[in-house]
């Protein structure tokens, strides 16, 4: 690894094993500064492959579009867009010349990879960086190079395995209850029941909705415990601004929201609780005191959470209402004048997550003053890390359950990351598998798509297909949005079709779980690419729908809509798994192409060869997970399994091999 600095770089913290500056430039394509903004150019082989970038748009083989590095509030994952939730400045181009690049800067990035220029990679941004350049022999040593120097990964709670029910919409106890209740009727493991913005009092942090939960919030917490589910509540990054409302007169008084350019008065942004201050967790005092404020919550026994709306999200700002007001007002006195409907409307949407709010507000860091832009994709990155440091005081020695939607790299060692409000698409199928392994590049171990979908309606055979990806990510949650169908596993005809995918999930726990644990202990990926492995294999280098889910098993998801199977593409001998009514059926299968049948109520995966995967019996709860009797996947004869106690902070990991 070697850096190169330029200008004067905010200190992101991304890199824990750092090395000293190297004099002069990136050997590499060409780098040059002007006007204070720094570009990398490098002339791409044909046939050189792009990866990385962690949480973006379009394929793995990122080539052919242009990307922007600039944390955004995005609930349309459509093809055209360049910026999602989260920032992950890594790439590795594999090819010609293998080589890594991680562009440390916090604000605004362009990747330009063969869009303007089909074989130019274009890298832009404010020159005051640090640029990493990682050269080694193949992508998964550059990857591990990469994570060794970013730092271990977050290593969730055994419990986060388990299935987790989501959906924003409900709001009373016995809604939450049902839920409860009707997994449990229909024998639907569930270990996680989500508690959306609507647990609240009006959407403000760290209160309980005082009609709701506020007056047996420990009686609800106790029941959920004696259902054995763990209850995890959102929080949101915005204080609501409001008289009297605890959270918002501390950090008023105590200077902890992020200021206007005077430096001294609080900036108002606006989100789901109205208008709001923005934390400025980019202040040392501000982000330990916001951290303790989880207190609110874990003192009745939470021990999970997940961080939102943390880009930061910006639906509008006292400033950009004023300034609309001022349009209106011309619009009105106009009105007999051609209806500008289109600009109009262009204009009250321009009001969201606005870059002229964005370069109002400052943060008050041990740098110095900072305009948020400079630094905006470090915003719920932050955020997690304040969560993640103040546990240690509130938990200690306990691991809790932490997932953000925004993150920077550096985030990795303190939470994982779902990947926001995906729809109930076919295409958001390949999304999420596309999304899998850069963000593992990016040091994100823990981490799984809304299943079902977050937005739109789903159908059943949609539900079952995400179920049939999400049974192997480490995060399994299925999640949607108020006023969309309903999608909790009961809601569909024949559950018990439903109810047996997720029970699978369970009996392959003990190797999940593992593979995790391996993946942060050795810094390598949980998901690969298939070229990463086969990587003299001219067709593995070009499937972009199968994975490698750890050392054993493949997966090639079926991601269209009525159709019974799919073309798989084996780069070696593989065990063809089929896990239905009837049990598991295992057969041999030689290297090459196969279409492979994969009805929608069995489970197909791939077991490498030589390799052995020890399922687990089947149980309904994460803490009933065993190995007692194995039953044996594959034509290998032992498993190397990696464990630990599943719940403490630092847990020595054992190893075991289990043979056949
Ligand atoms: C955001 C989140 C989503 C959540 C909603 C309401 O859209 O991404 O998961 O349900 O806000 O809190």
């Amino acid at each position: 690894m070697e850096k190169y600095v330029y200008g004067h770089p905010f200190d992101t913290q991304a890199v824990v094993n750092d090395v000293d500056a190297m004099p002069g430039q990136v050997p590499i394509g060409v780098s040059a500064i002007n006007d204070h903004v720094f570009t990398f150019d490098y002339v791409m082989d044909a046939e050189d492959i792009v990866y990385g970038l962690g949480e973006q748009v379009r394929g793995i083989n990122k080539r052919g579009w242009e990307y922007i590095s600039w944390a955004t509030d995005e609930p349309h994952h459509h093809e055209d867009k360049r910026s999602l939730y989260s920032a992950h400045n890594f790439l590795i181009v594999s090819g010609k010349k293998t080589f890594g690049l991680f562009v440390d800067y916090p604000g605004r990035v362009r990747f330009d990879i063969g869009y303007t220029h089909s074989d130019v990679l274009h890298i832009e941004c404010e020159a005051d960086l640090k640029l990493y350049y990682f050269e080694g022999e193949d992508v998964l040593d550059i990857s591990r190079q990469f994570r060794h120097a970013i730092g271990k990964s977050y290593v969730a709670p055994k419990f986060a395995f388990g299935y987790g029910q989501s959906r924003w919409g409900y709001k009373t106890q016995q809604d939450f209850k049902k839920v409860v209740e009707s997994f449990e009727s229909l024998r639907i493991p569930l270990d996680l029941l989500y508690m959306d913005i609507d647990y609240m009092q009006d959407y403000k942090d760290f209160t309980l909705n005082e009609k709701e939960f506020e007056p047996d919030f420990q009686e609800f917490v106790d029941w959920m415990k004696e259902h054995k589910v763990h209850l995890v509540p959102i929080i949101d990054a915005g204080v609501k601004m409001q008289d009297g409302y605890c959270v918002y007169e501390e950090g008023k008084k105590n200077n902890y929201f992020c200021k206007l350019e005077d430096h001294t008065t609080d900036f108002i942004g606006a989100v789901w609780p109205g208008y709001s201050m923005m934390p400025d967790f980019l202040n040392d005092q501000a982000r330990n005191w916001f951290g303790m404020k989880y207190e609110t919550l874990t003192k009745y026994g939470i021990d999970a959470f997940w961080n939102d709306m943390n880009e930061p999200a910006l639906f509008y700002s006292r400033y950009g209402i004023d300034w609309l007001n001022g349009k209106l007002k011309e619009f009105l006195a106009n009105e007999k004048n051609e209806v500008p409907y289109f600009k109009l409307g262009m204009e009250v949407e321009s009001l969201k997550n606005s870059m002229d709010d964005y370069r109002r507000f400052y943060h008050n860091t041990n740098q110095g003053w900072v305009r948020h832009d400079k630094v905006h994709n470090l915003y719920g990155c932050s955020m997690t890390r304040s969560a993640s440091e103040a546990f240690e005081t509130l938990r200690p020695g306990k691991r809790t359950l932490m997932f953000s939607r925004s993150s920077y790299i550096g985030m990795h060692r303190y939470g994982g990351i779902w990947t926001g409000d995906n729809k109930s698409w076919w295409s958001h199928l390949d999304l999420i598998v596309h999304q899998l392994p850069a963000i593992n590049m990016a040091g994100f171990l823990y981490t799984g798509p809304d299943l079902g979908g977050f937005g739109e309606d789903t159908t059943r055979d949609l539900l079952m297909r995400f179920l049939q990806i999400g049974i192997f990510t480490p995060l399994m949650r299925n999640h949607s949005a108020i006023g969309t169908r309903e999608q909790e596993p009961y809601q569909f005809e024949r559950s018990e079709e439903i109810a047996r995918l997720i029970r699978l999930r369970y009996r392959l726990i003990p190797y999940l779980y593992s593979e995790y644990l391996k993946a942060v202990e050795n810094d390598t990926l949980l998901f690969k690419a298939l070229a990463f492995e086969f990587k003299e294999d001219v067709i593995a280098r070009s499937i972009e729908d199968q994975l490698l889910l750890g050392d054993q098993i493949m997966i090639a998801p079926v991601t269209r809509q009525n159709e019974p199977g799919r073309p798989v593409y084996l780069p070696e001998p593989m065990t063809r798994i089929v896990c239905s009514e009837d049990g598991i059926e295992q057969t041999a299968l030689n290297a090459g192409w196969h279409y492979i049948s994969y009805p929608l109520d069995s489970l197909v995966f791939f077991v490498r060869c030589s390799q052995a995967v020890p399922l687990g019996a089947a149980v309904l709860h994460i803490d009933d997970v065993n190995l007692e009797t194995i039953e044996w996947l594959g034509d290998g004869t032992e498993y190397e399994l990696y464990e630990d106690d599943g719940i403490s902070a630092n847990a020595p990991i054992t190893r075991t091999v289990l043979t056949r």
